[in-house]
């Protein structure tokens, strides 16, 4: 039988810090309240776009599985955060990253994006379309937010994580063992950015409105009926128990929403990946980036089963169970460089609190039109 295997993996992450401290002094806002309610201590804030993450994240997947870009022959970017619509951030970060060999395109769930693309690559390597395929998660989400707006600013931050997934001919599964997507019909206004595509090209100037607006309560407690729901189901058709999973690896969204999706789930905590507080929620990148610190941390051993989970604006969701290889170790190492940079993350967002505190931009300040 011919499967997907995950053979690399790498992150990107911005070096520019913006720590709950900071939002304490642009903001009415705690390190207590911020900490408790969501698990967040600090993010990471992009100078570079979201394609030069993309493109270093898969440079270290493509090295930890001793492959060079030209053996590329898919990209499938997940973000809701691209350089341009047109062409796709996929587009750009070929071209970065040299795959001259690939086909590339964007997926957009946004949180759920790097599961979705994870499925459709297994899928089209399976279906013999691909051999060999990249599959990034990327988000340079800090323009999205309103840095005025407390209940959307403390929440999102920069980054990117990639896997090299390739084609196995083996009698024993490996990879997606099961997978489930979807979408809740009638829930877009829930969580959006009212005019980030086509429809904020109007003749009136720019507003408020291109800003991240979210109905955090609701959102909330839909994400963990669908993070837990889609667990389930997942490893009911795999045939594996609760006890059986390795390490769950869910998108880090808010610590609270992973604590009670898992414990419905009868996982203990010791077998559920958090980093939620160094980085906040990353979006598409979320689960790419914890799957990387995982390996490196040893919290992955050769056969382990994994659970993944996510959540995101549509609202999609998508959940997994995923049988892991032999190696747990990197061919090779790729040390991720970004470009030398004085600016601090309250640097990187002076212009932002400067457009939203000025008195003349539409809306109530929160970045409601
Ligand atoms: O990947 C998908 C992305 N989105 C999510 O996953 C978000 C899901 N939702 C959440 O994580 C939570 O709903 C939030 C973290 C956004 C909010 O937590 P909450 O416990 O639902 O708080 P709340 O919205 O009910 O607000 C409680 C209070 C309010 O004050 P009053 O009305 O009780 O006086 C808010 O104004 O907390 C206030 N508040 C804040 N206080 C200090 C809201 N944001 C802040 C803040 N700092 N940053």
């Amino acid at each position: 039988m011919r499967y997907a295997t995950i053979t690399g993996w790498g992150k990107a992450i911005p070096p520019a810090i913006l720590s709950n401290a900071d939002l304490e002094t642009i903001m009415d806002t705690s390190d207590e309240w911020i900490s408790t309610r969501t698990g967040i201590k600090e993010r990471r804030i992009a100078e570079v776009e979201t394609s030069d993450m993309a493109a270093l994240a898969g440079r270290q997947a493509i090295a930890a599985a001793g492959k060079t870009p030209e053996d590329v022959d898919l990209i499938v970017l997940a973000t809701c955060s691209p350089d341009t619509l047109l062409p796709s951030a996929a587009a750009w970060a070929q071209t970065k990253l040299g795959a001259t060999n690939a086909a590339a395109f964007d997926i957009n769930a946004a949180c759920s994006g790097f599961l979705y693309s994870l499925i459709v690559a297994t899928n089209m390597i399976k279906g013999g379309t691909s051999k060999c395929a990249l599959v990034i998660g990327s988000e340079k989400l800090h323009k999205y937010v309103n840095f005025r707006d407390r209940t959307t600013a403390v929440l999102f931050g920069d980054g990117a994580g990639a896997v090299l997934l390739e084609a196995v001919e083996q009698d024993e599964p490996i990879g997606l063992i099961s997978s489930e997507m979807g979408l809740e019909v009638g829930t877009e206004e829930l969580l959006w950015a009212p005019q980030s595509g086509i429809s904020g090209y109007t003749d009136e100037p720019v507003t408020s409105n291109r800003a991240i607006q979210m109905g955090g309560s609701e959102v909330f407690r839909r994400a963990v009926t669908m993070m837990a729901d889609s667990s389930e189901r997942v490893l009911a058709e795999a045939g594996w128990e609760a006890g059986d999973v390795d390490l769950m690896i869910p998108h880090q969204a808010n610590v609270r929403i992973i604590d009670a999706a898992t414990r419905r789930l009868g996982l203990d905590e010791s077998k559920v990946f958090v980093n939620i507080a160094s980085y906040g929620n990353t979006s598409g990148a979320t689960i790419p980036i914890a799957l990387t610190e995982a390996l490196e941390e040893g919290r992955i051993q050769p056969g382990a089963k994994l659970v993944f989970a996510a959540f995101g604006a549509g609202l999609t969701w998508a959940a997994a169970t995923f049988q892991w290889g032999d190696r747990i170790t990197p061919i090779e190492d790729y040390q991720v460089e970004f470009p030398s940079s004085d600016l601090s993350g309250i640097d990187l967002i002076q212009a932002n609190l400067e457009y939203f505190g000025r008195n003349d931009v539409p809306g109530d300040g929160a970045g409601n039109p």
